[in-house]
Formats: C-alpha cells, sequence, structure tokens
C-alpha cells in the first residue's frame, strides 16, 4: 500500500454561494481552525467547492466567481493558515472530475435517488423533474474529492452524513472490485449539539442567505447588534414575568453555541453560568432585552477579531490569490498520485509510467 495510507488527512470545504456566517463557524469553521492546530494531522485540505456549486447555479457563474475569492477570505480571517492548510478551488484540480466519472460506474440511480440530502435538496430547490445530471450525482463527486486526497477524517455538519456514508460504500466498492486502492473516510460532527444546528435570527431551522436570517463573519458591529436584538425568541413569553422557553429559542441555542463561564464574569456576572440564566428565564422574571444584549456582546468578542483580520486579507488580495493558487498546485500532486494509482487498479494505465 502506499505511503498515504497510514496518514491522518482531513479534507472538507464549502460551496462559494454567499459568504460564510456563524452557522458556517459553530458548524465547521472553528472546530476546523482547531483540527488544524492540533498537531495531530498529517495534511488538512479545506476546498472551495465551485465546481459544487455550479451544479445548481450553472447560469450565474459570476455568483460562484465572486464567492470564491470572499470564502477565502472568510478562511484566513477565521484562522485557517495556509502554512498548515492546503486551501484550494475544486475546478483547478481537473483529476477531481476524472475520478467522479469512473467512481459513475459503482452507483446506482436508485441508491442516489435514497440520498437524504439530496433528496431534502431536490425538494428545496424545487427541481423535480428537472435536476440536472450534475446536481443529482454530487455525491459521487464529493466521495472524488475525499478519496483524492486519502481522506481519513471529514469534518462536516451532520446533513453531510448520507454524503460520508454513500462515499464508504463507493470506496468499499472499489475495493472490492479493483483491489485495496482508496481509504475509507470517516466523518466528524461538532461536538457540541448547538453548533450543528444554529438556527437562523428568525428561528428557522436554518441560516440562509435567501431568507435573510443570517448573522455574516463580515458583518459590522451595528449590524450584528441591530440583528441580535431583532431576533426572534419564545413568541409566547409576552411580559418579563411569564415562564419562558429556553430549547427552540435561538437566542438560548446561540449562547449554547458560544457562551462561556468567562463571558458571564465579564459581561453578566449575576449569573454563574448559561445553566442559571436558562433557569431565570425558565421560571419567569428575566426579560428577552437583557438576554439579547448579553449574547450580543458575547458574538461580538468573537466576531471582532475575524473582522479585523478579514479586513487586512481584503487589502492584500493579490496575495489570497497567491495562496489559493500555491494551495491549487499543491492539491493537484496529491490527487495526481491517487488518480494513477485508481487507473492502474481498474488496469486502464496502457504506457508504464
Ligand atoms: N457539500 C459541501 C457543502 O455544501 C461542500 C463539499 C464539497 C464537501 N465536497 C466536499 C464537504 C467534500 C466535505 C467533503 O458545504
Amino acid at each position: 500500500m502506499e505511503e498515504n495510507q497510514s496518514k491522518n488527512i482531513i479534507l472538507t470545504g464549502d460551496r462559494p454561494t454567499g459568504r460564510l456566517h456563524l452557522g458556517h463557524y459553530a458548524g465547521s469553521l472553528r472546530r476546523r481552525v482547531e483540527l488544524q492546530n492540533s498537531g495531530r494531522f498529517d495534511e488538512v485540505y479545506i476546498m472551495i467547492a465551485d465546481a459544487q456549486a455550479l451544479t445548481d447555479n450553472s447560469d450565474n457563474p459570476e455568483k460562484v466567481r465572486s464567492n470564491v475569492a470572499e470564502v477565502a477570505l472568510d478562511y484566513l480571517a477565521c484562522g485557517l493558515n495556509p502554512d498548515i492548510a492546503t486551501i484550494f478551488i475544486q475546478s483547478q484540480v481537473s483529476e477531481l472530475t476524472e475520478l467522479a466519472f469512473y467512481y459513475m460506474n459503482l452507483v446506482t440511480v436508485a441508491r442516489l435517488q435514497r440520498n437524504p440530502t439530496v433528496k431534502a435538496e431536490i425538494q428545496a430547490r424545487n427541481f423535480e423533474a428537472s435536476i440536472p445530471v450534475g446536481f443529482f450525482t454530487y455525491p459521487i463527486s464529493q466521495t472524488a474529492d475525499i478519496t483524492a486526497f486519502d481522506a481519513t477524517i471529514v469534518p462536516v455538519g451532520e446533513d453531510q452524513l448520507p454524503m460520508l456514508e454513500q462515499a464508504r460504500e463507493i470506496v468499499r466498492s472499489f475495493n472490492s472490485t479493483y483491489g485495496e486502492t482508496l481509504v475509507e473516510p470517516k466523518e466528524l460532527l461538532p461536538d457540541n449539539s448547538a453548533c450543528g444546528r444554529l438556527p437562523g435570527t428568525d428561528g428557522k431551522a436554518k441560516m440562509s442567505k435567501s431568507l435573510g436570517n443570517c448573522i455574516y463573519l463580515a458583518d459590522s458591529a451595528d449590524e450584528i447588534k441591530s440583528k441580535i436584538m431583532n431576533m426572534y425568541t419564545d413568541p409566547n413569553h409576552l411580559r418579563v414575568e411569564d415562564e419562558g422557553n429556553t430549547k427552540d429559542n435561538p437566542v438560548f441555542i446561540y449562547l449554547d453555541a458560544f457562551s462561556t463561564d468567562e463571558h458571564f464574569k465579564k459581561y453578566l456576572p449575576d449569573y454563574q453560568n448559561l445553566a442559571a440564566l436558562k433557569a431565570h428565564y425558565e421560571r419567569g422574571g428575566l426579560g428577552d432585552v437583557k438576554v439579547k444584549r448579553f449574547l450580543n456582546s458575547v458574538i461580538q468578542e468573537t466576531l471582532e477579531p475575524i473582522r479585523k483580520k478579514r479586513a487586512e486579507w481584503e487589502g492584500r488580495l493579490d496575495d489570497v490569490y497567491e495562496i489559493l493558487q500555491r494551495g491549487c498546485i499543491k492539491a493537484r500532486a496529491a490527487a495526481a498520485k491517487t488518480t494513477k494509482r485508481v487507473k492502474k487498479a481498474m488496469k486502464i494505465d496502457y504506457f508504464g509510467e
């Protein structure tokens, strides 16, 4: 077996269809930076999935193109370090398309139709009978992304679990047909469940650009404050003395994801921790405005350094593109190695080295 197959390798990524928001940060970005800095990984690949973004934005190439830079800025602002992590653009690694083409032979249409994430996304986009083939097959392309780098760990949100299941099936099928060639990946989910399901500021299940319910990493301090002070809370908590619900209340879910005991000491010393704050809200006597002000302090403290760093990188866009270009070259070399191995296993290597 190849030298890579005993290494710890991370691959993950995002579609560049908009700036990244607090949901991305809680659900994956923050974790990626920790993993990057943990020293436990031999390689960390972070991919801007522009080719995948085009599977449902084929008529809007400018949107995808401009968001590649936005996502790269968000990455660098959050602390992804190009000296450790290889940040690259999917479309520039053509081996990924090549691998996907071969993997297509190992997956049935019926199996793709059963993929719950694909099902839900088809519904959300009203595709039904008019699904682009490229979109329909994106779980296969995603398997190519993962296996091209021999990734062992894929840090993702819960919605991506069916993708990982599909990837493992393809790997097993490939290895049993053509001999041990590909590495089976494992997902890594957020450890705090609130992080995996950050709702929109309007209480809807997810932050989504089209719903206008996102707090962006690039938002100004004023924008953040006004979004938080206007957040949806418990609709039955009308008067301060009313008993309140903290469970389906986005303000408390955000606090679950972001607040620490230190924050309480600093901004709300009347309460020792989040459990105490929740207890008061639940028994009545605690107003929304007070909780929102505290949440605002917590989020401002979290996002201020990110916003500053983002602004610095924005002034150095040439350097950002250079980082991406270097990343693409490195990623391509790695993917080319795997592709060679794959073609050999499939007996489509005709001319030796
Ligand atoms: N589907 C992911 C998203 O929408 C992006 C992605 C593409 C990805 N290829 C991947 C994530 C491979 C993990 C592994 O955010």
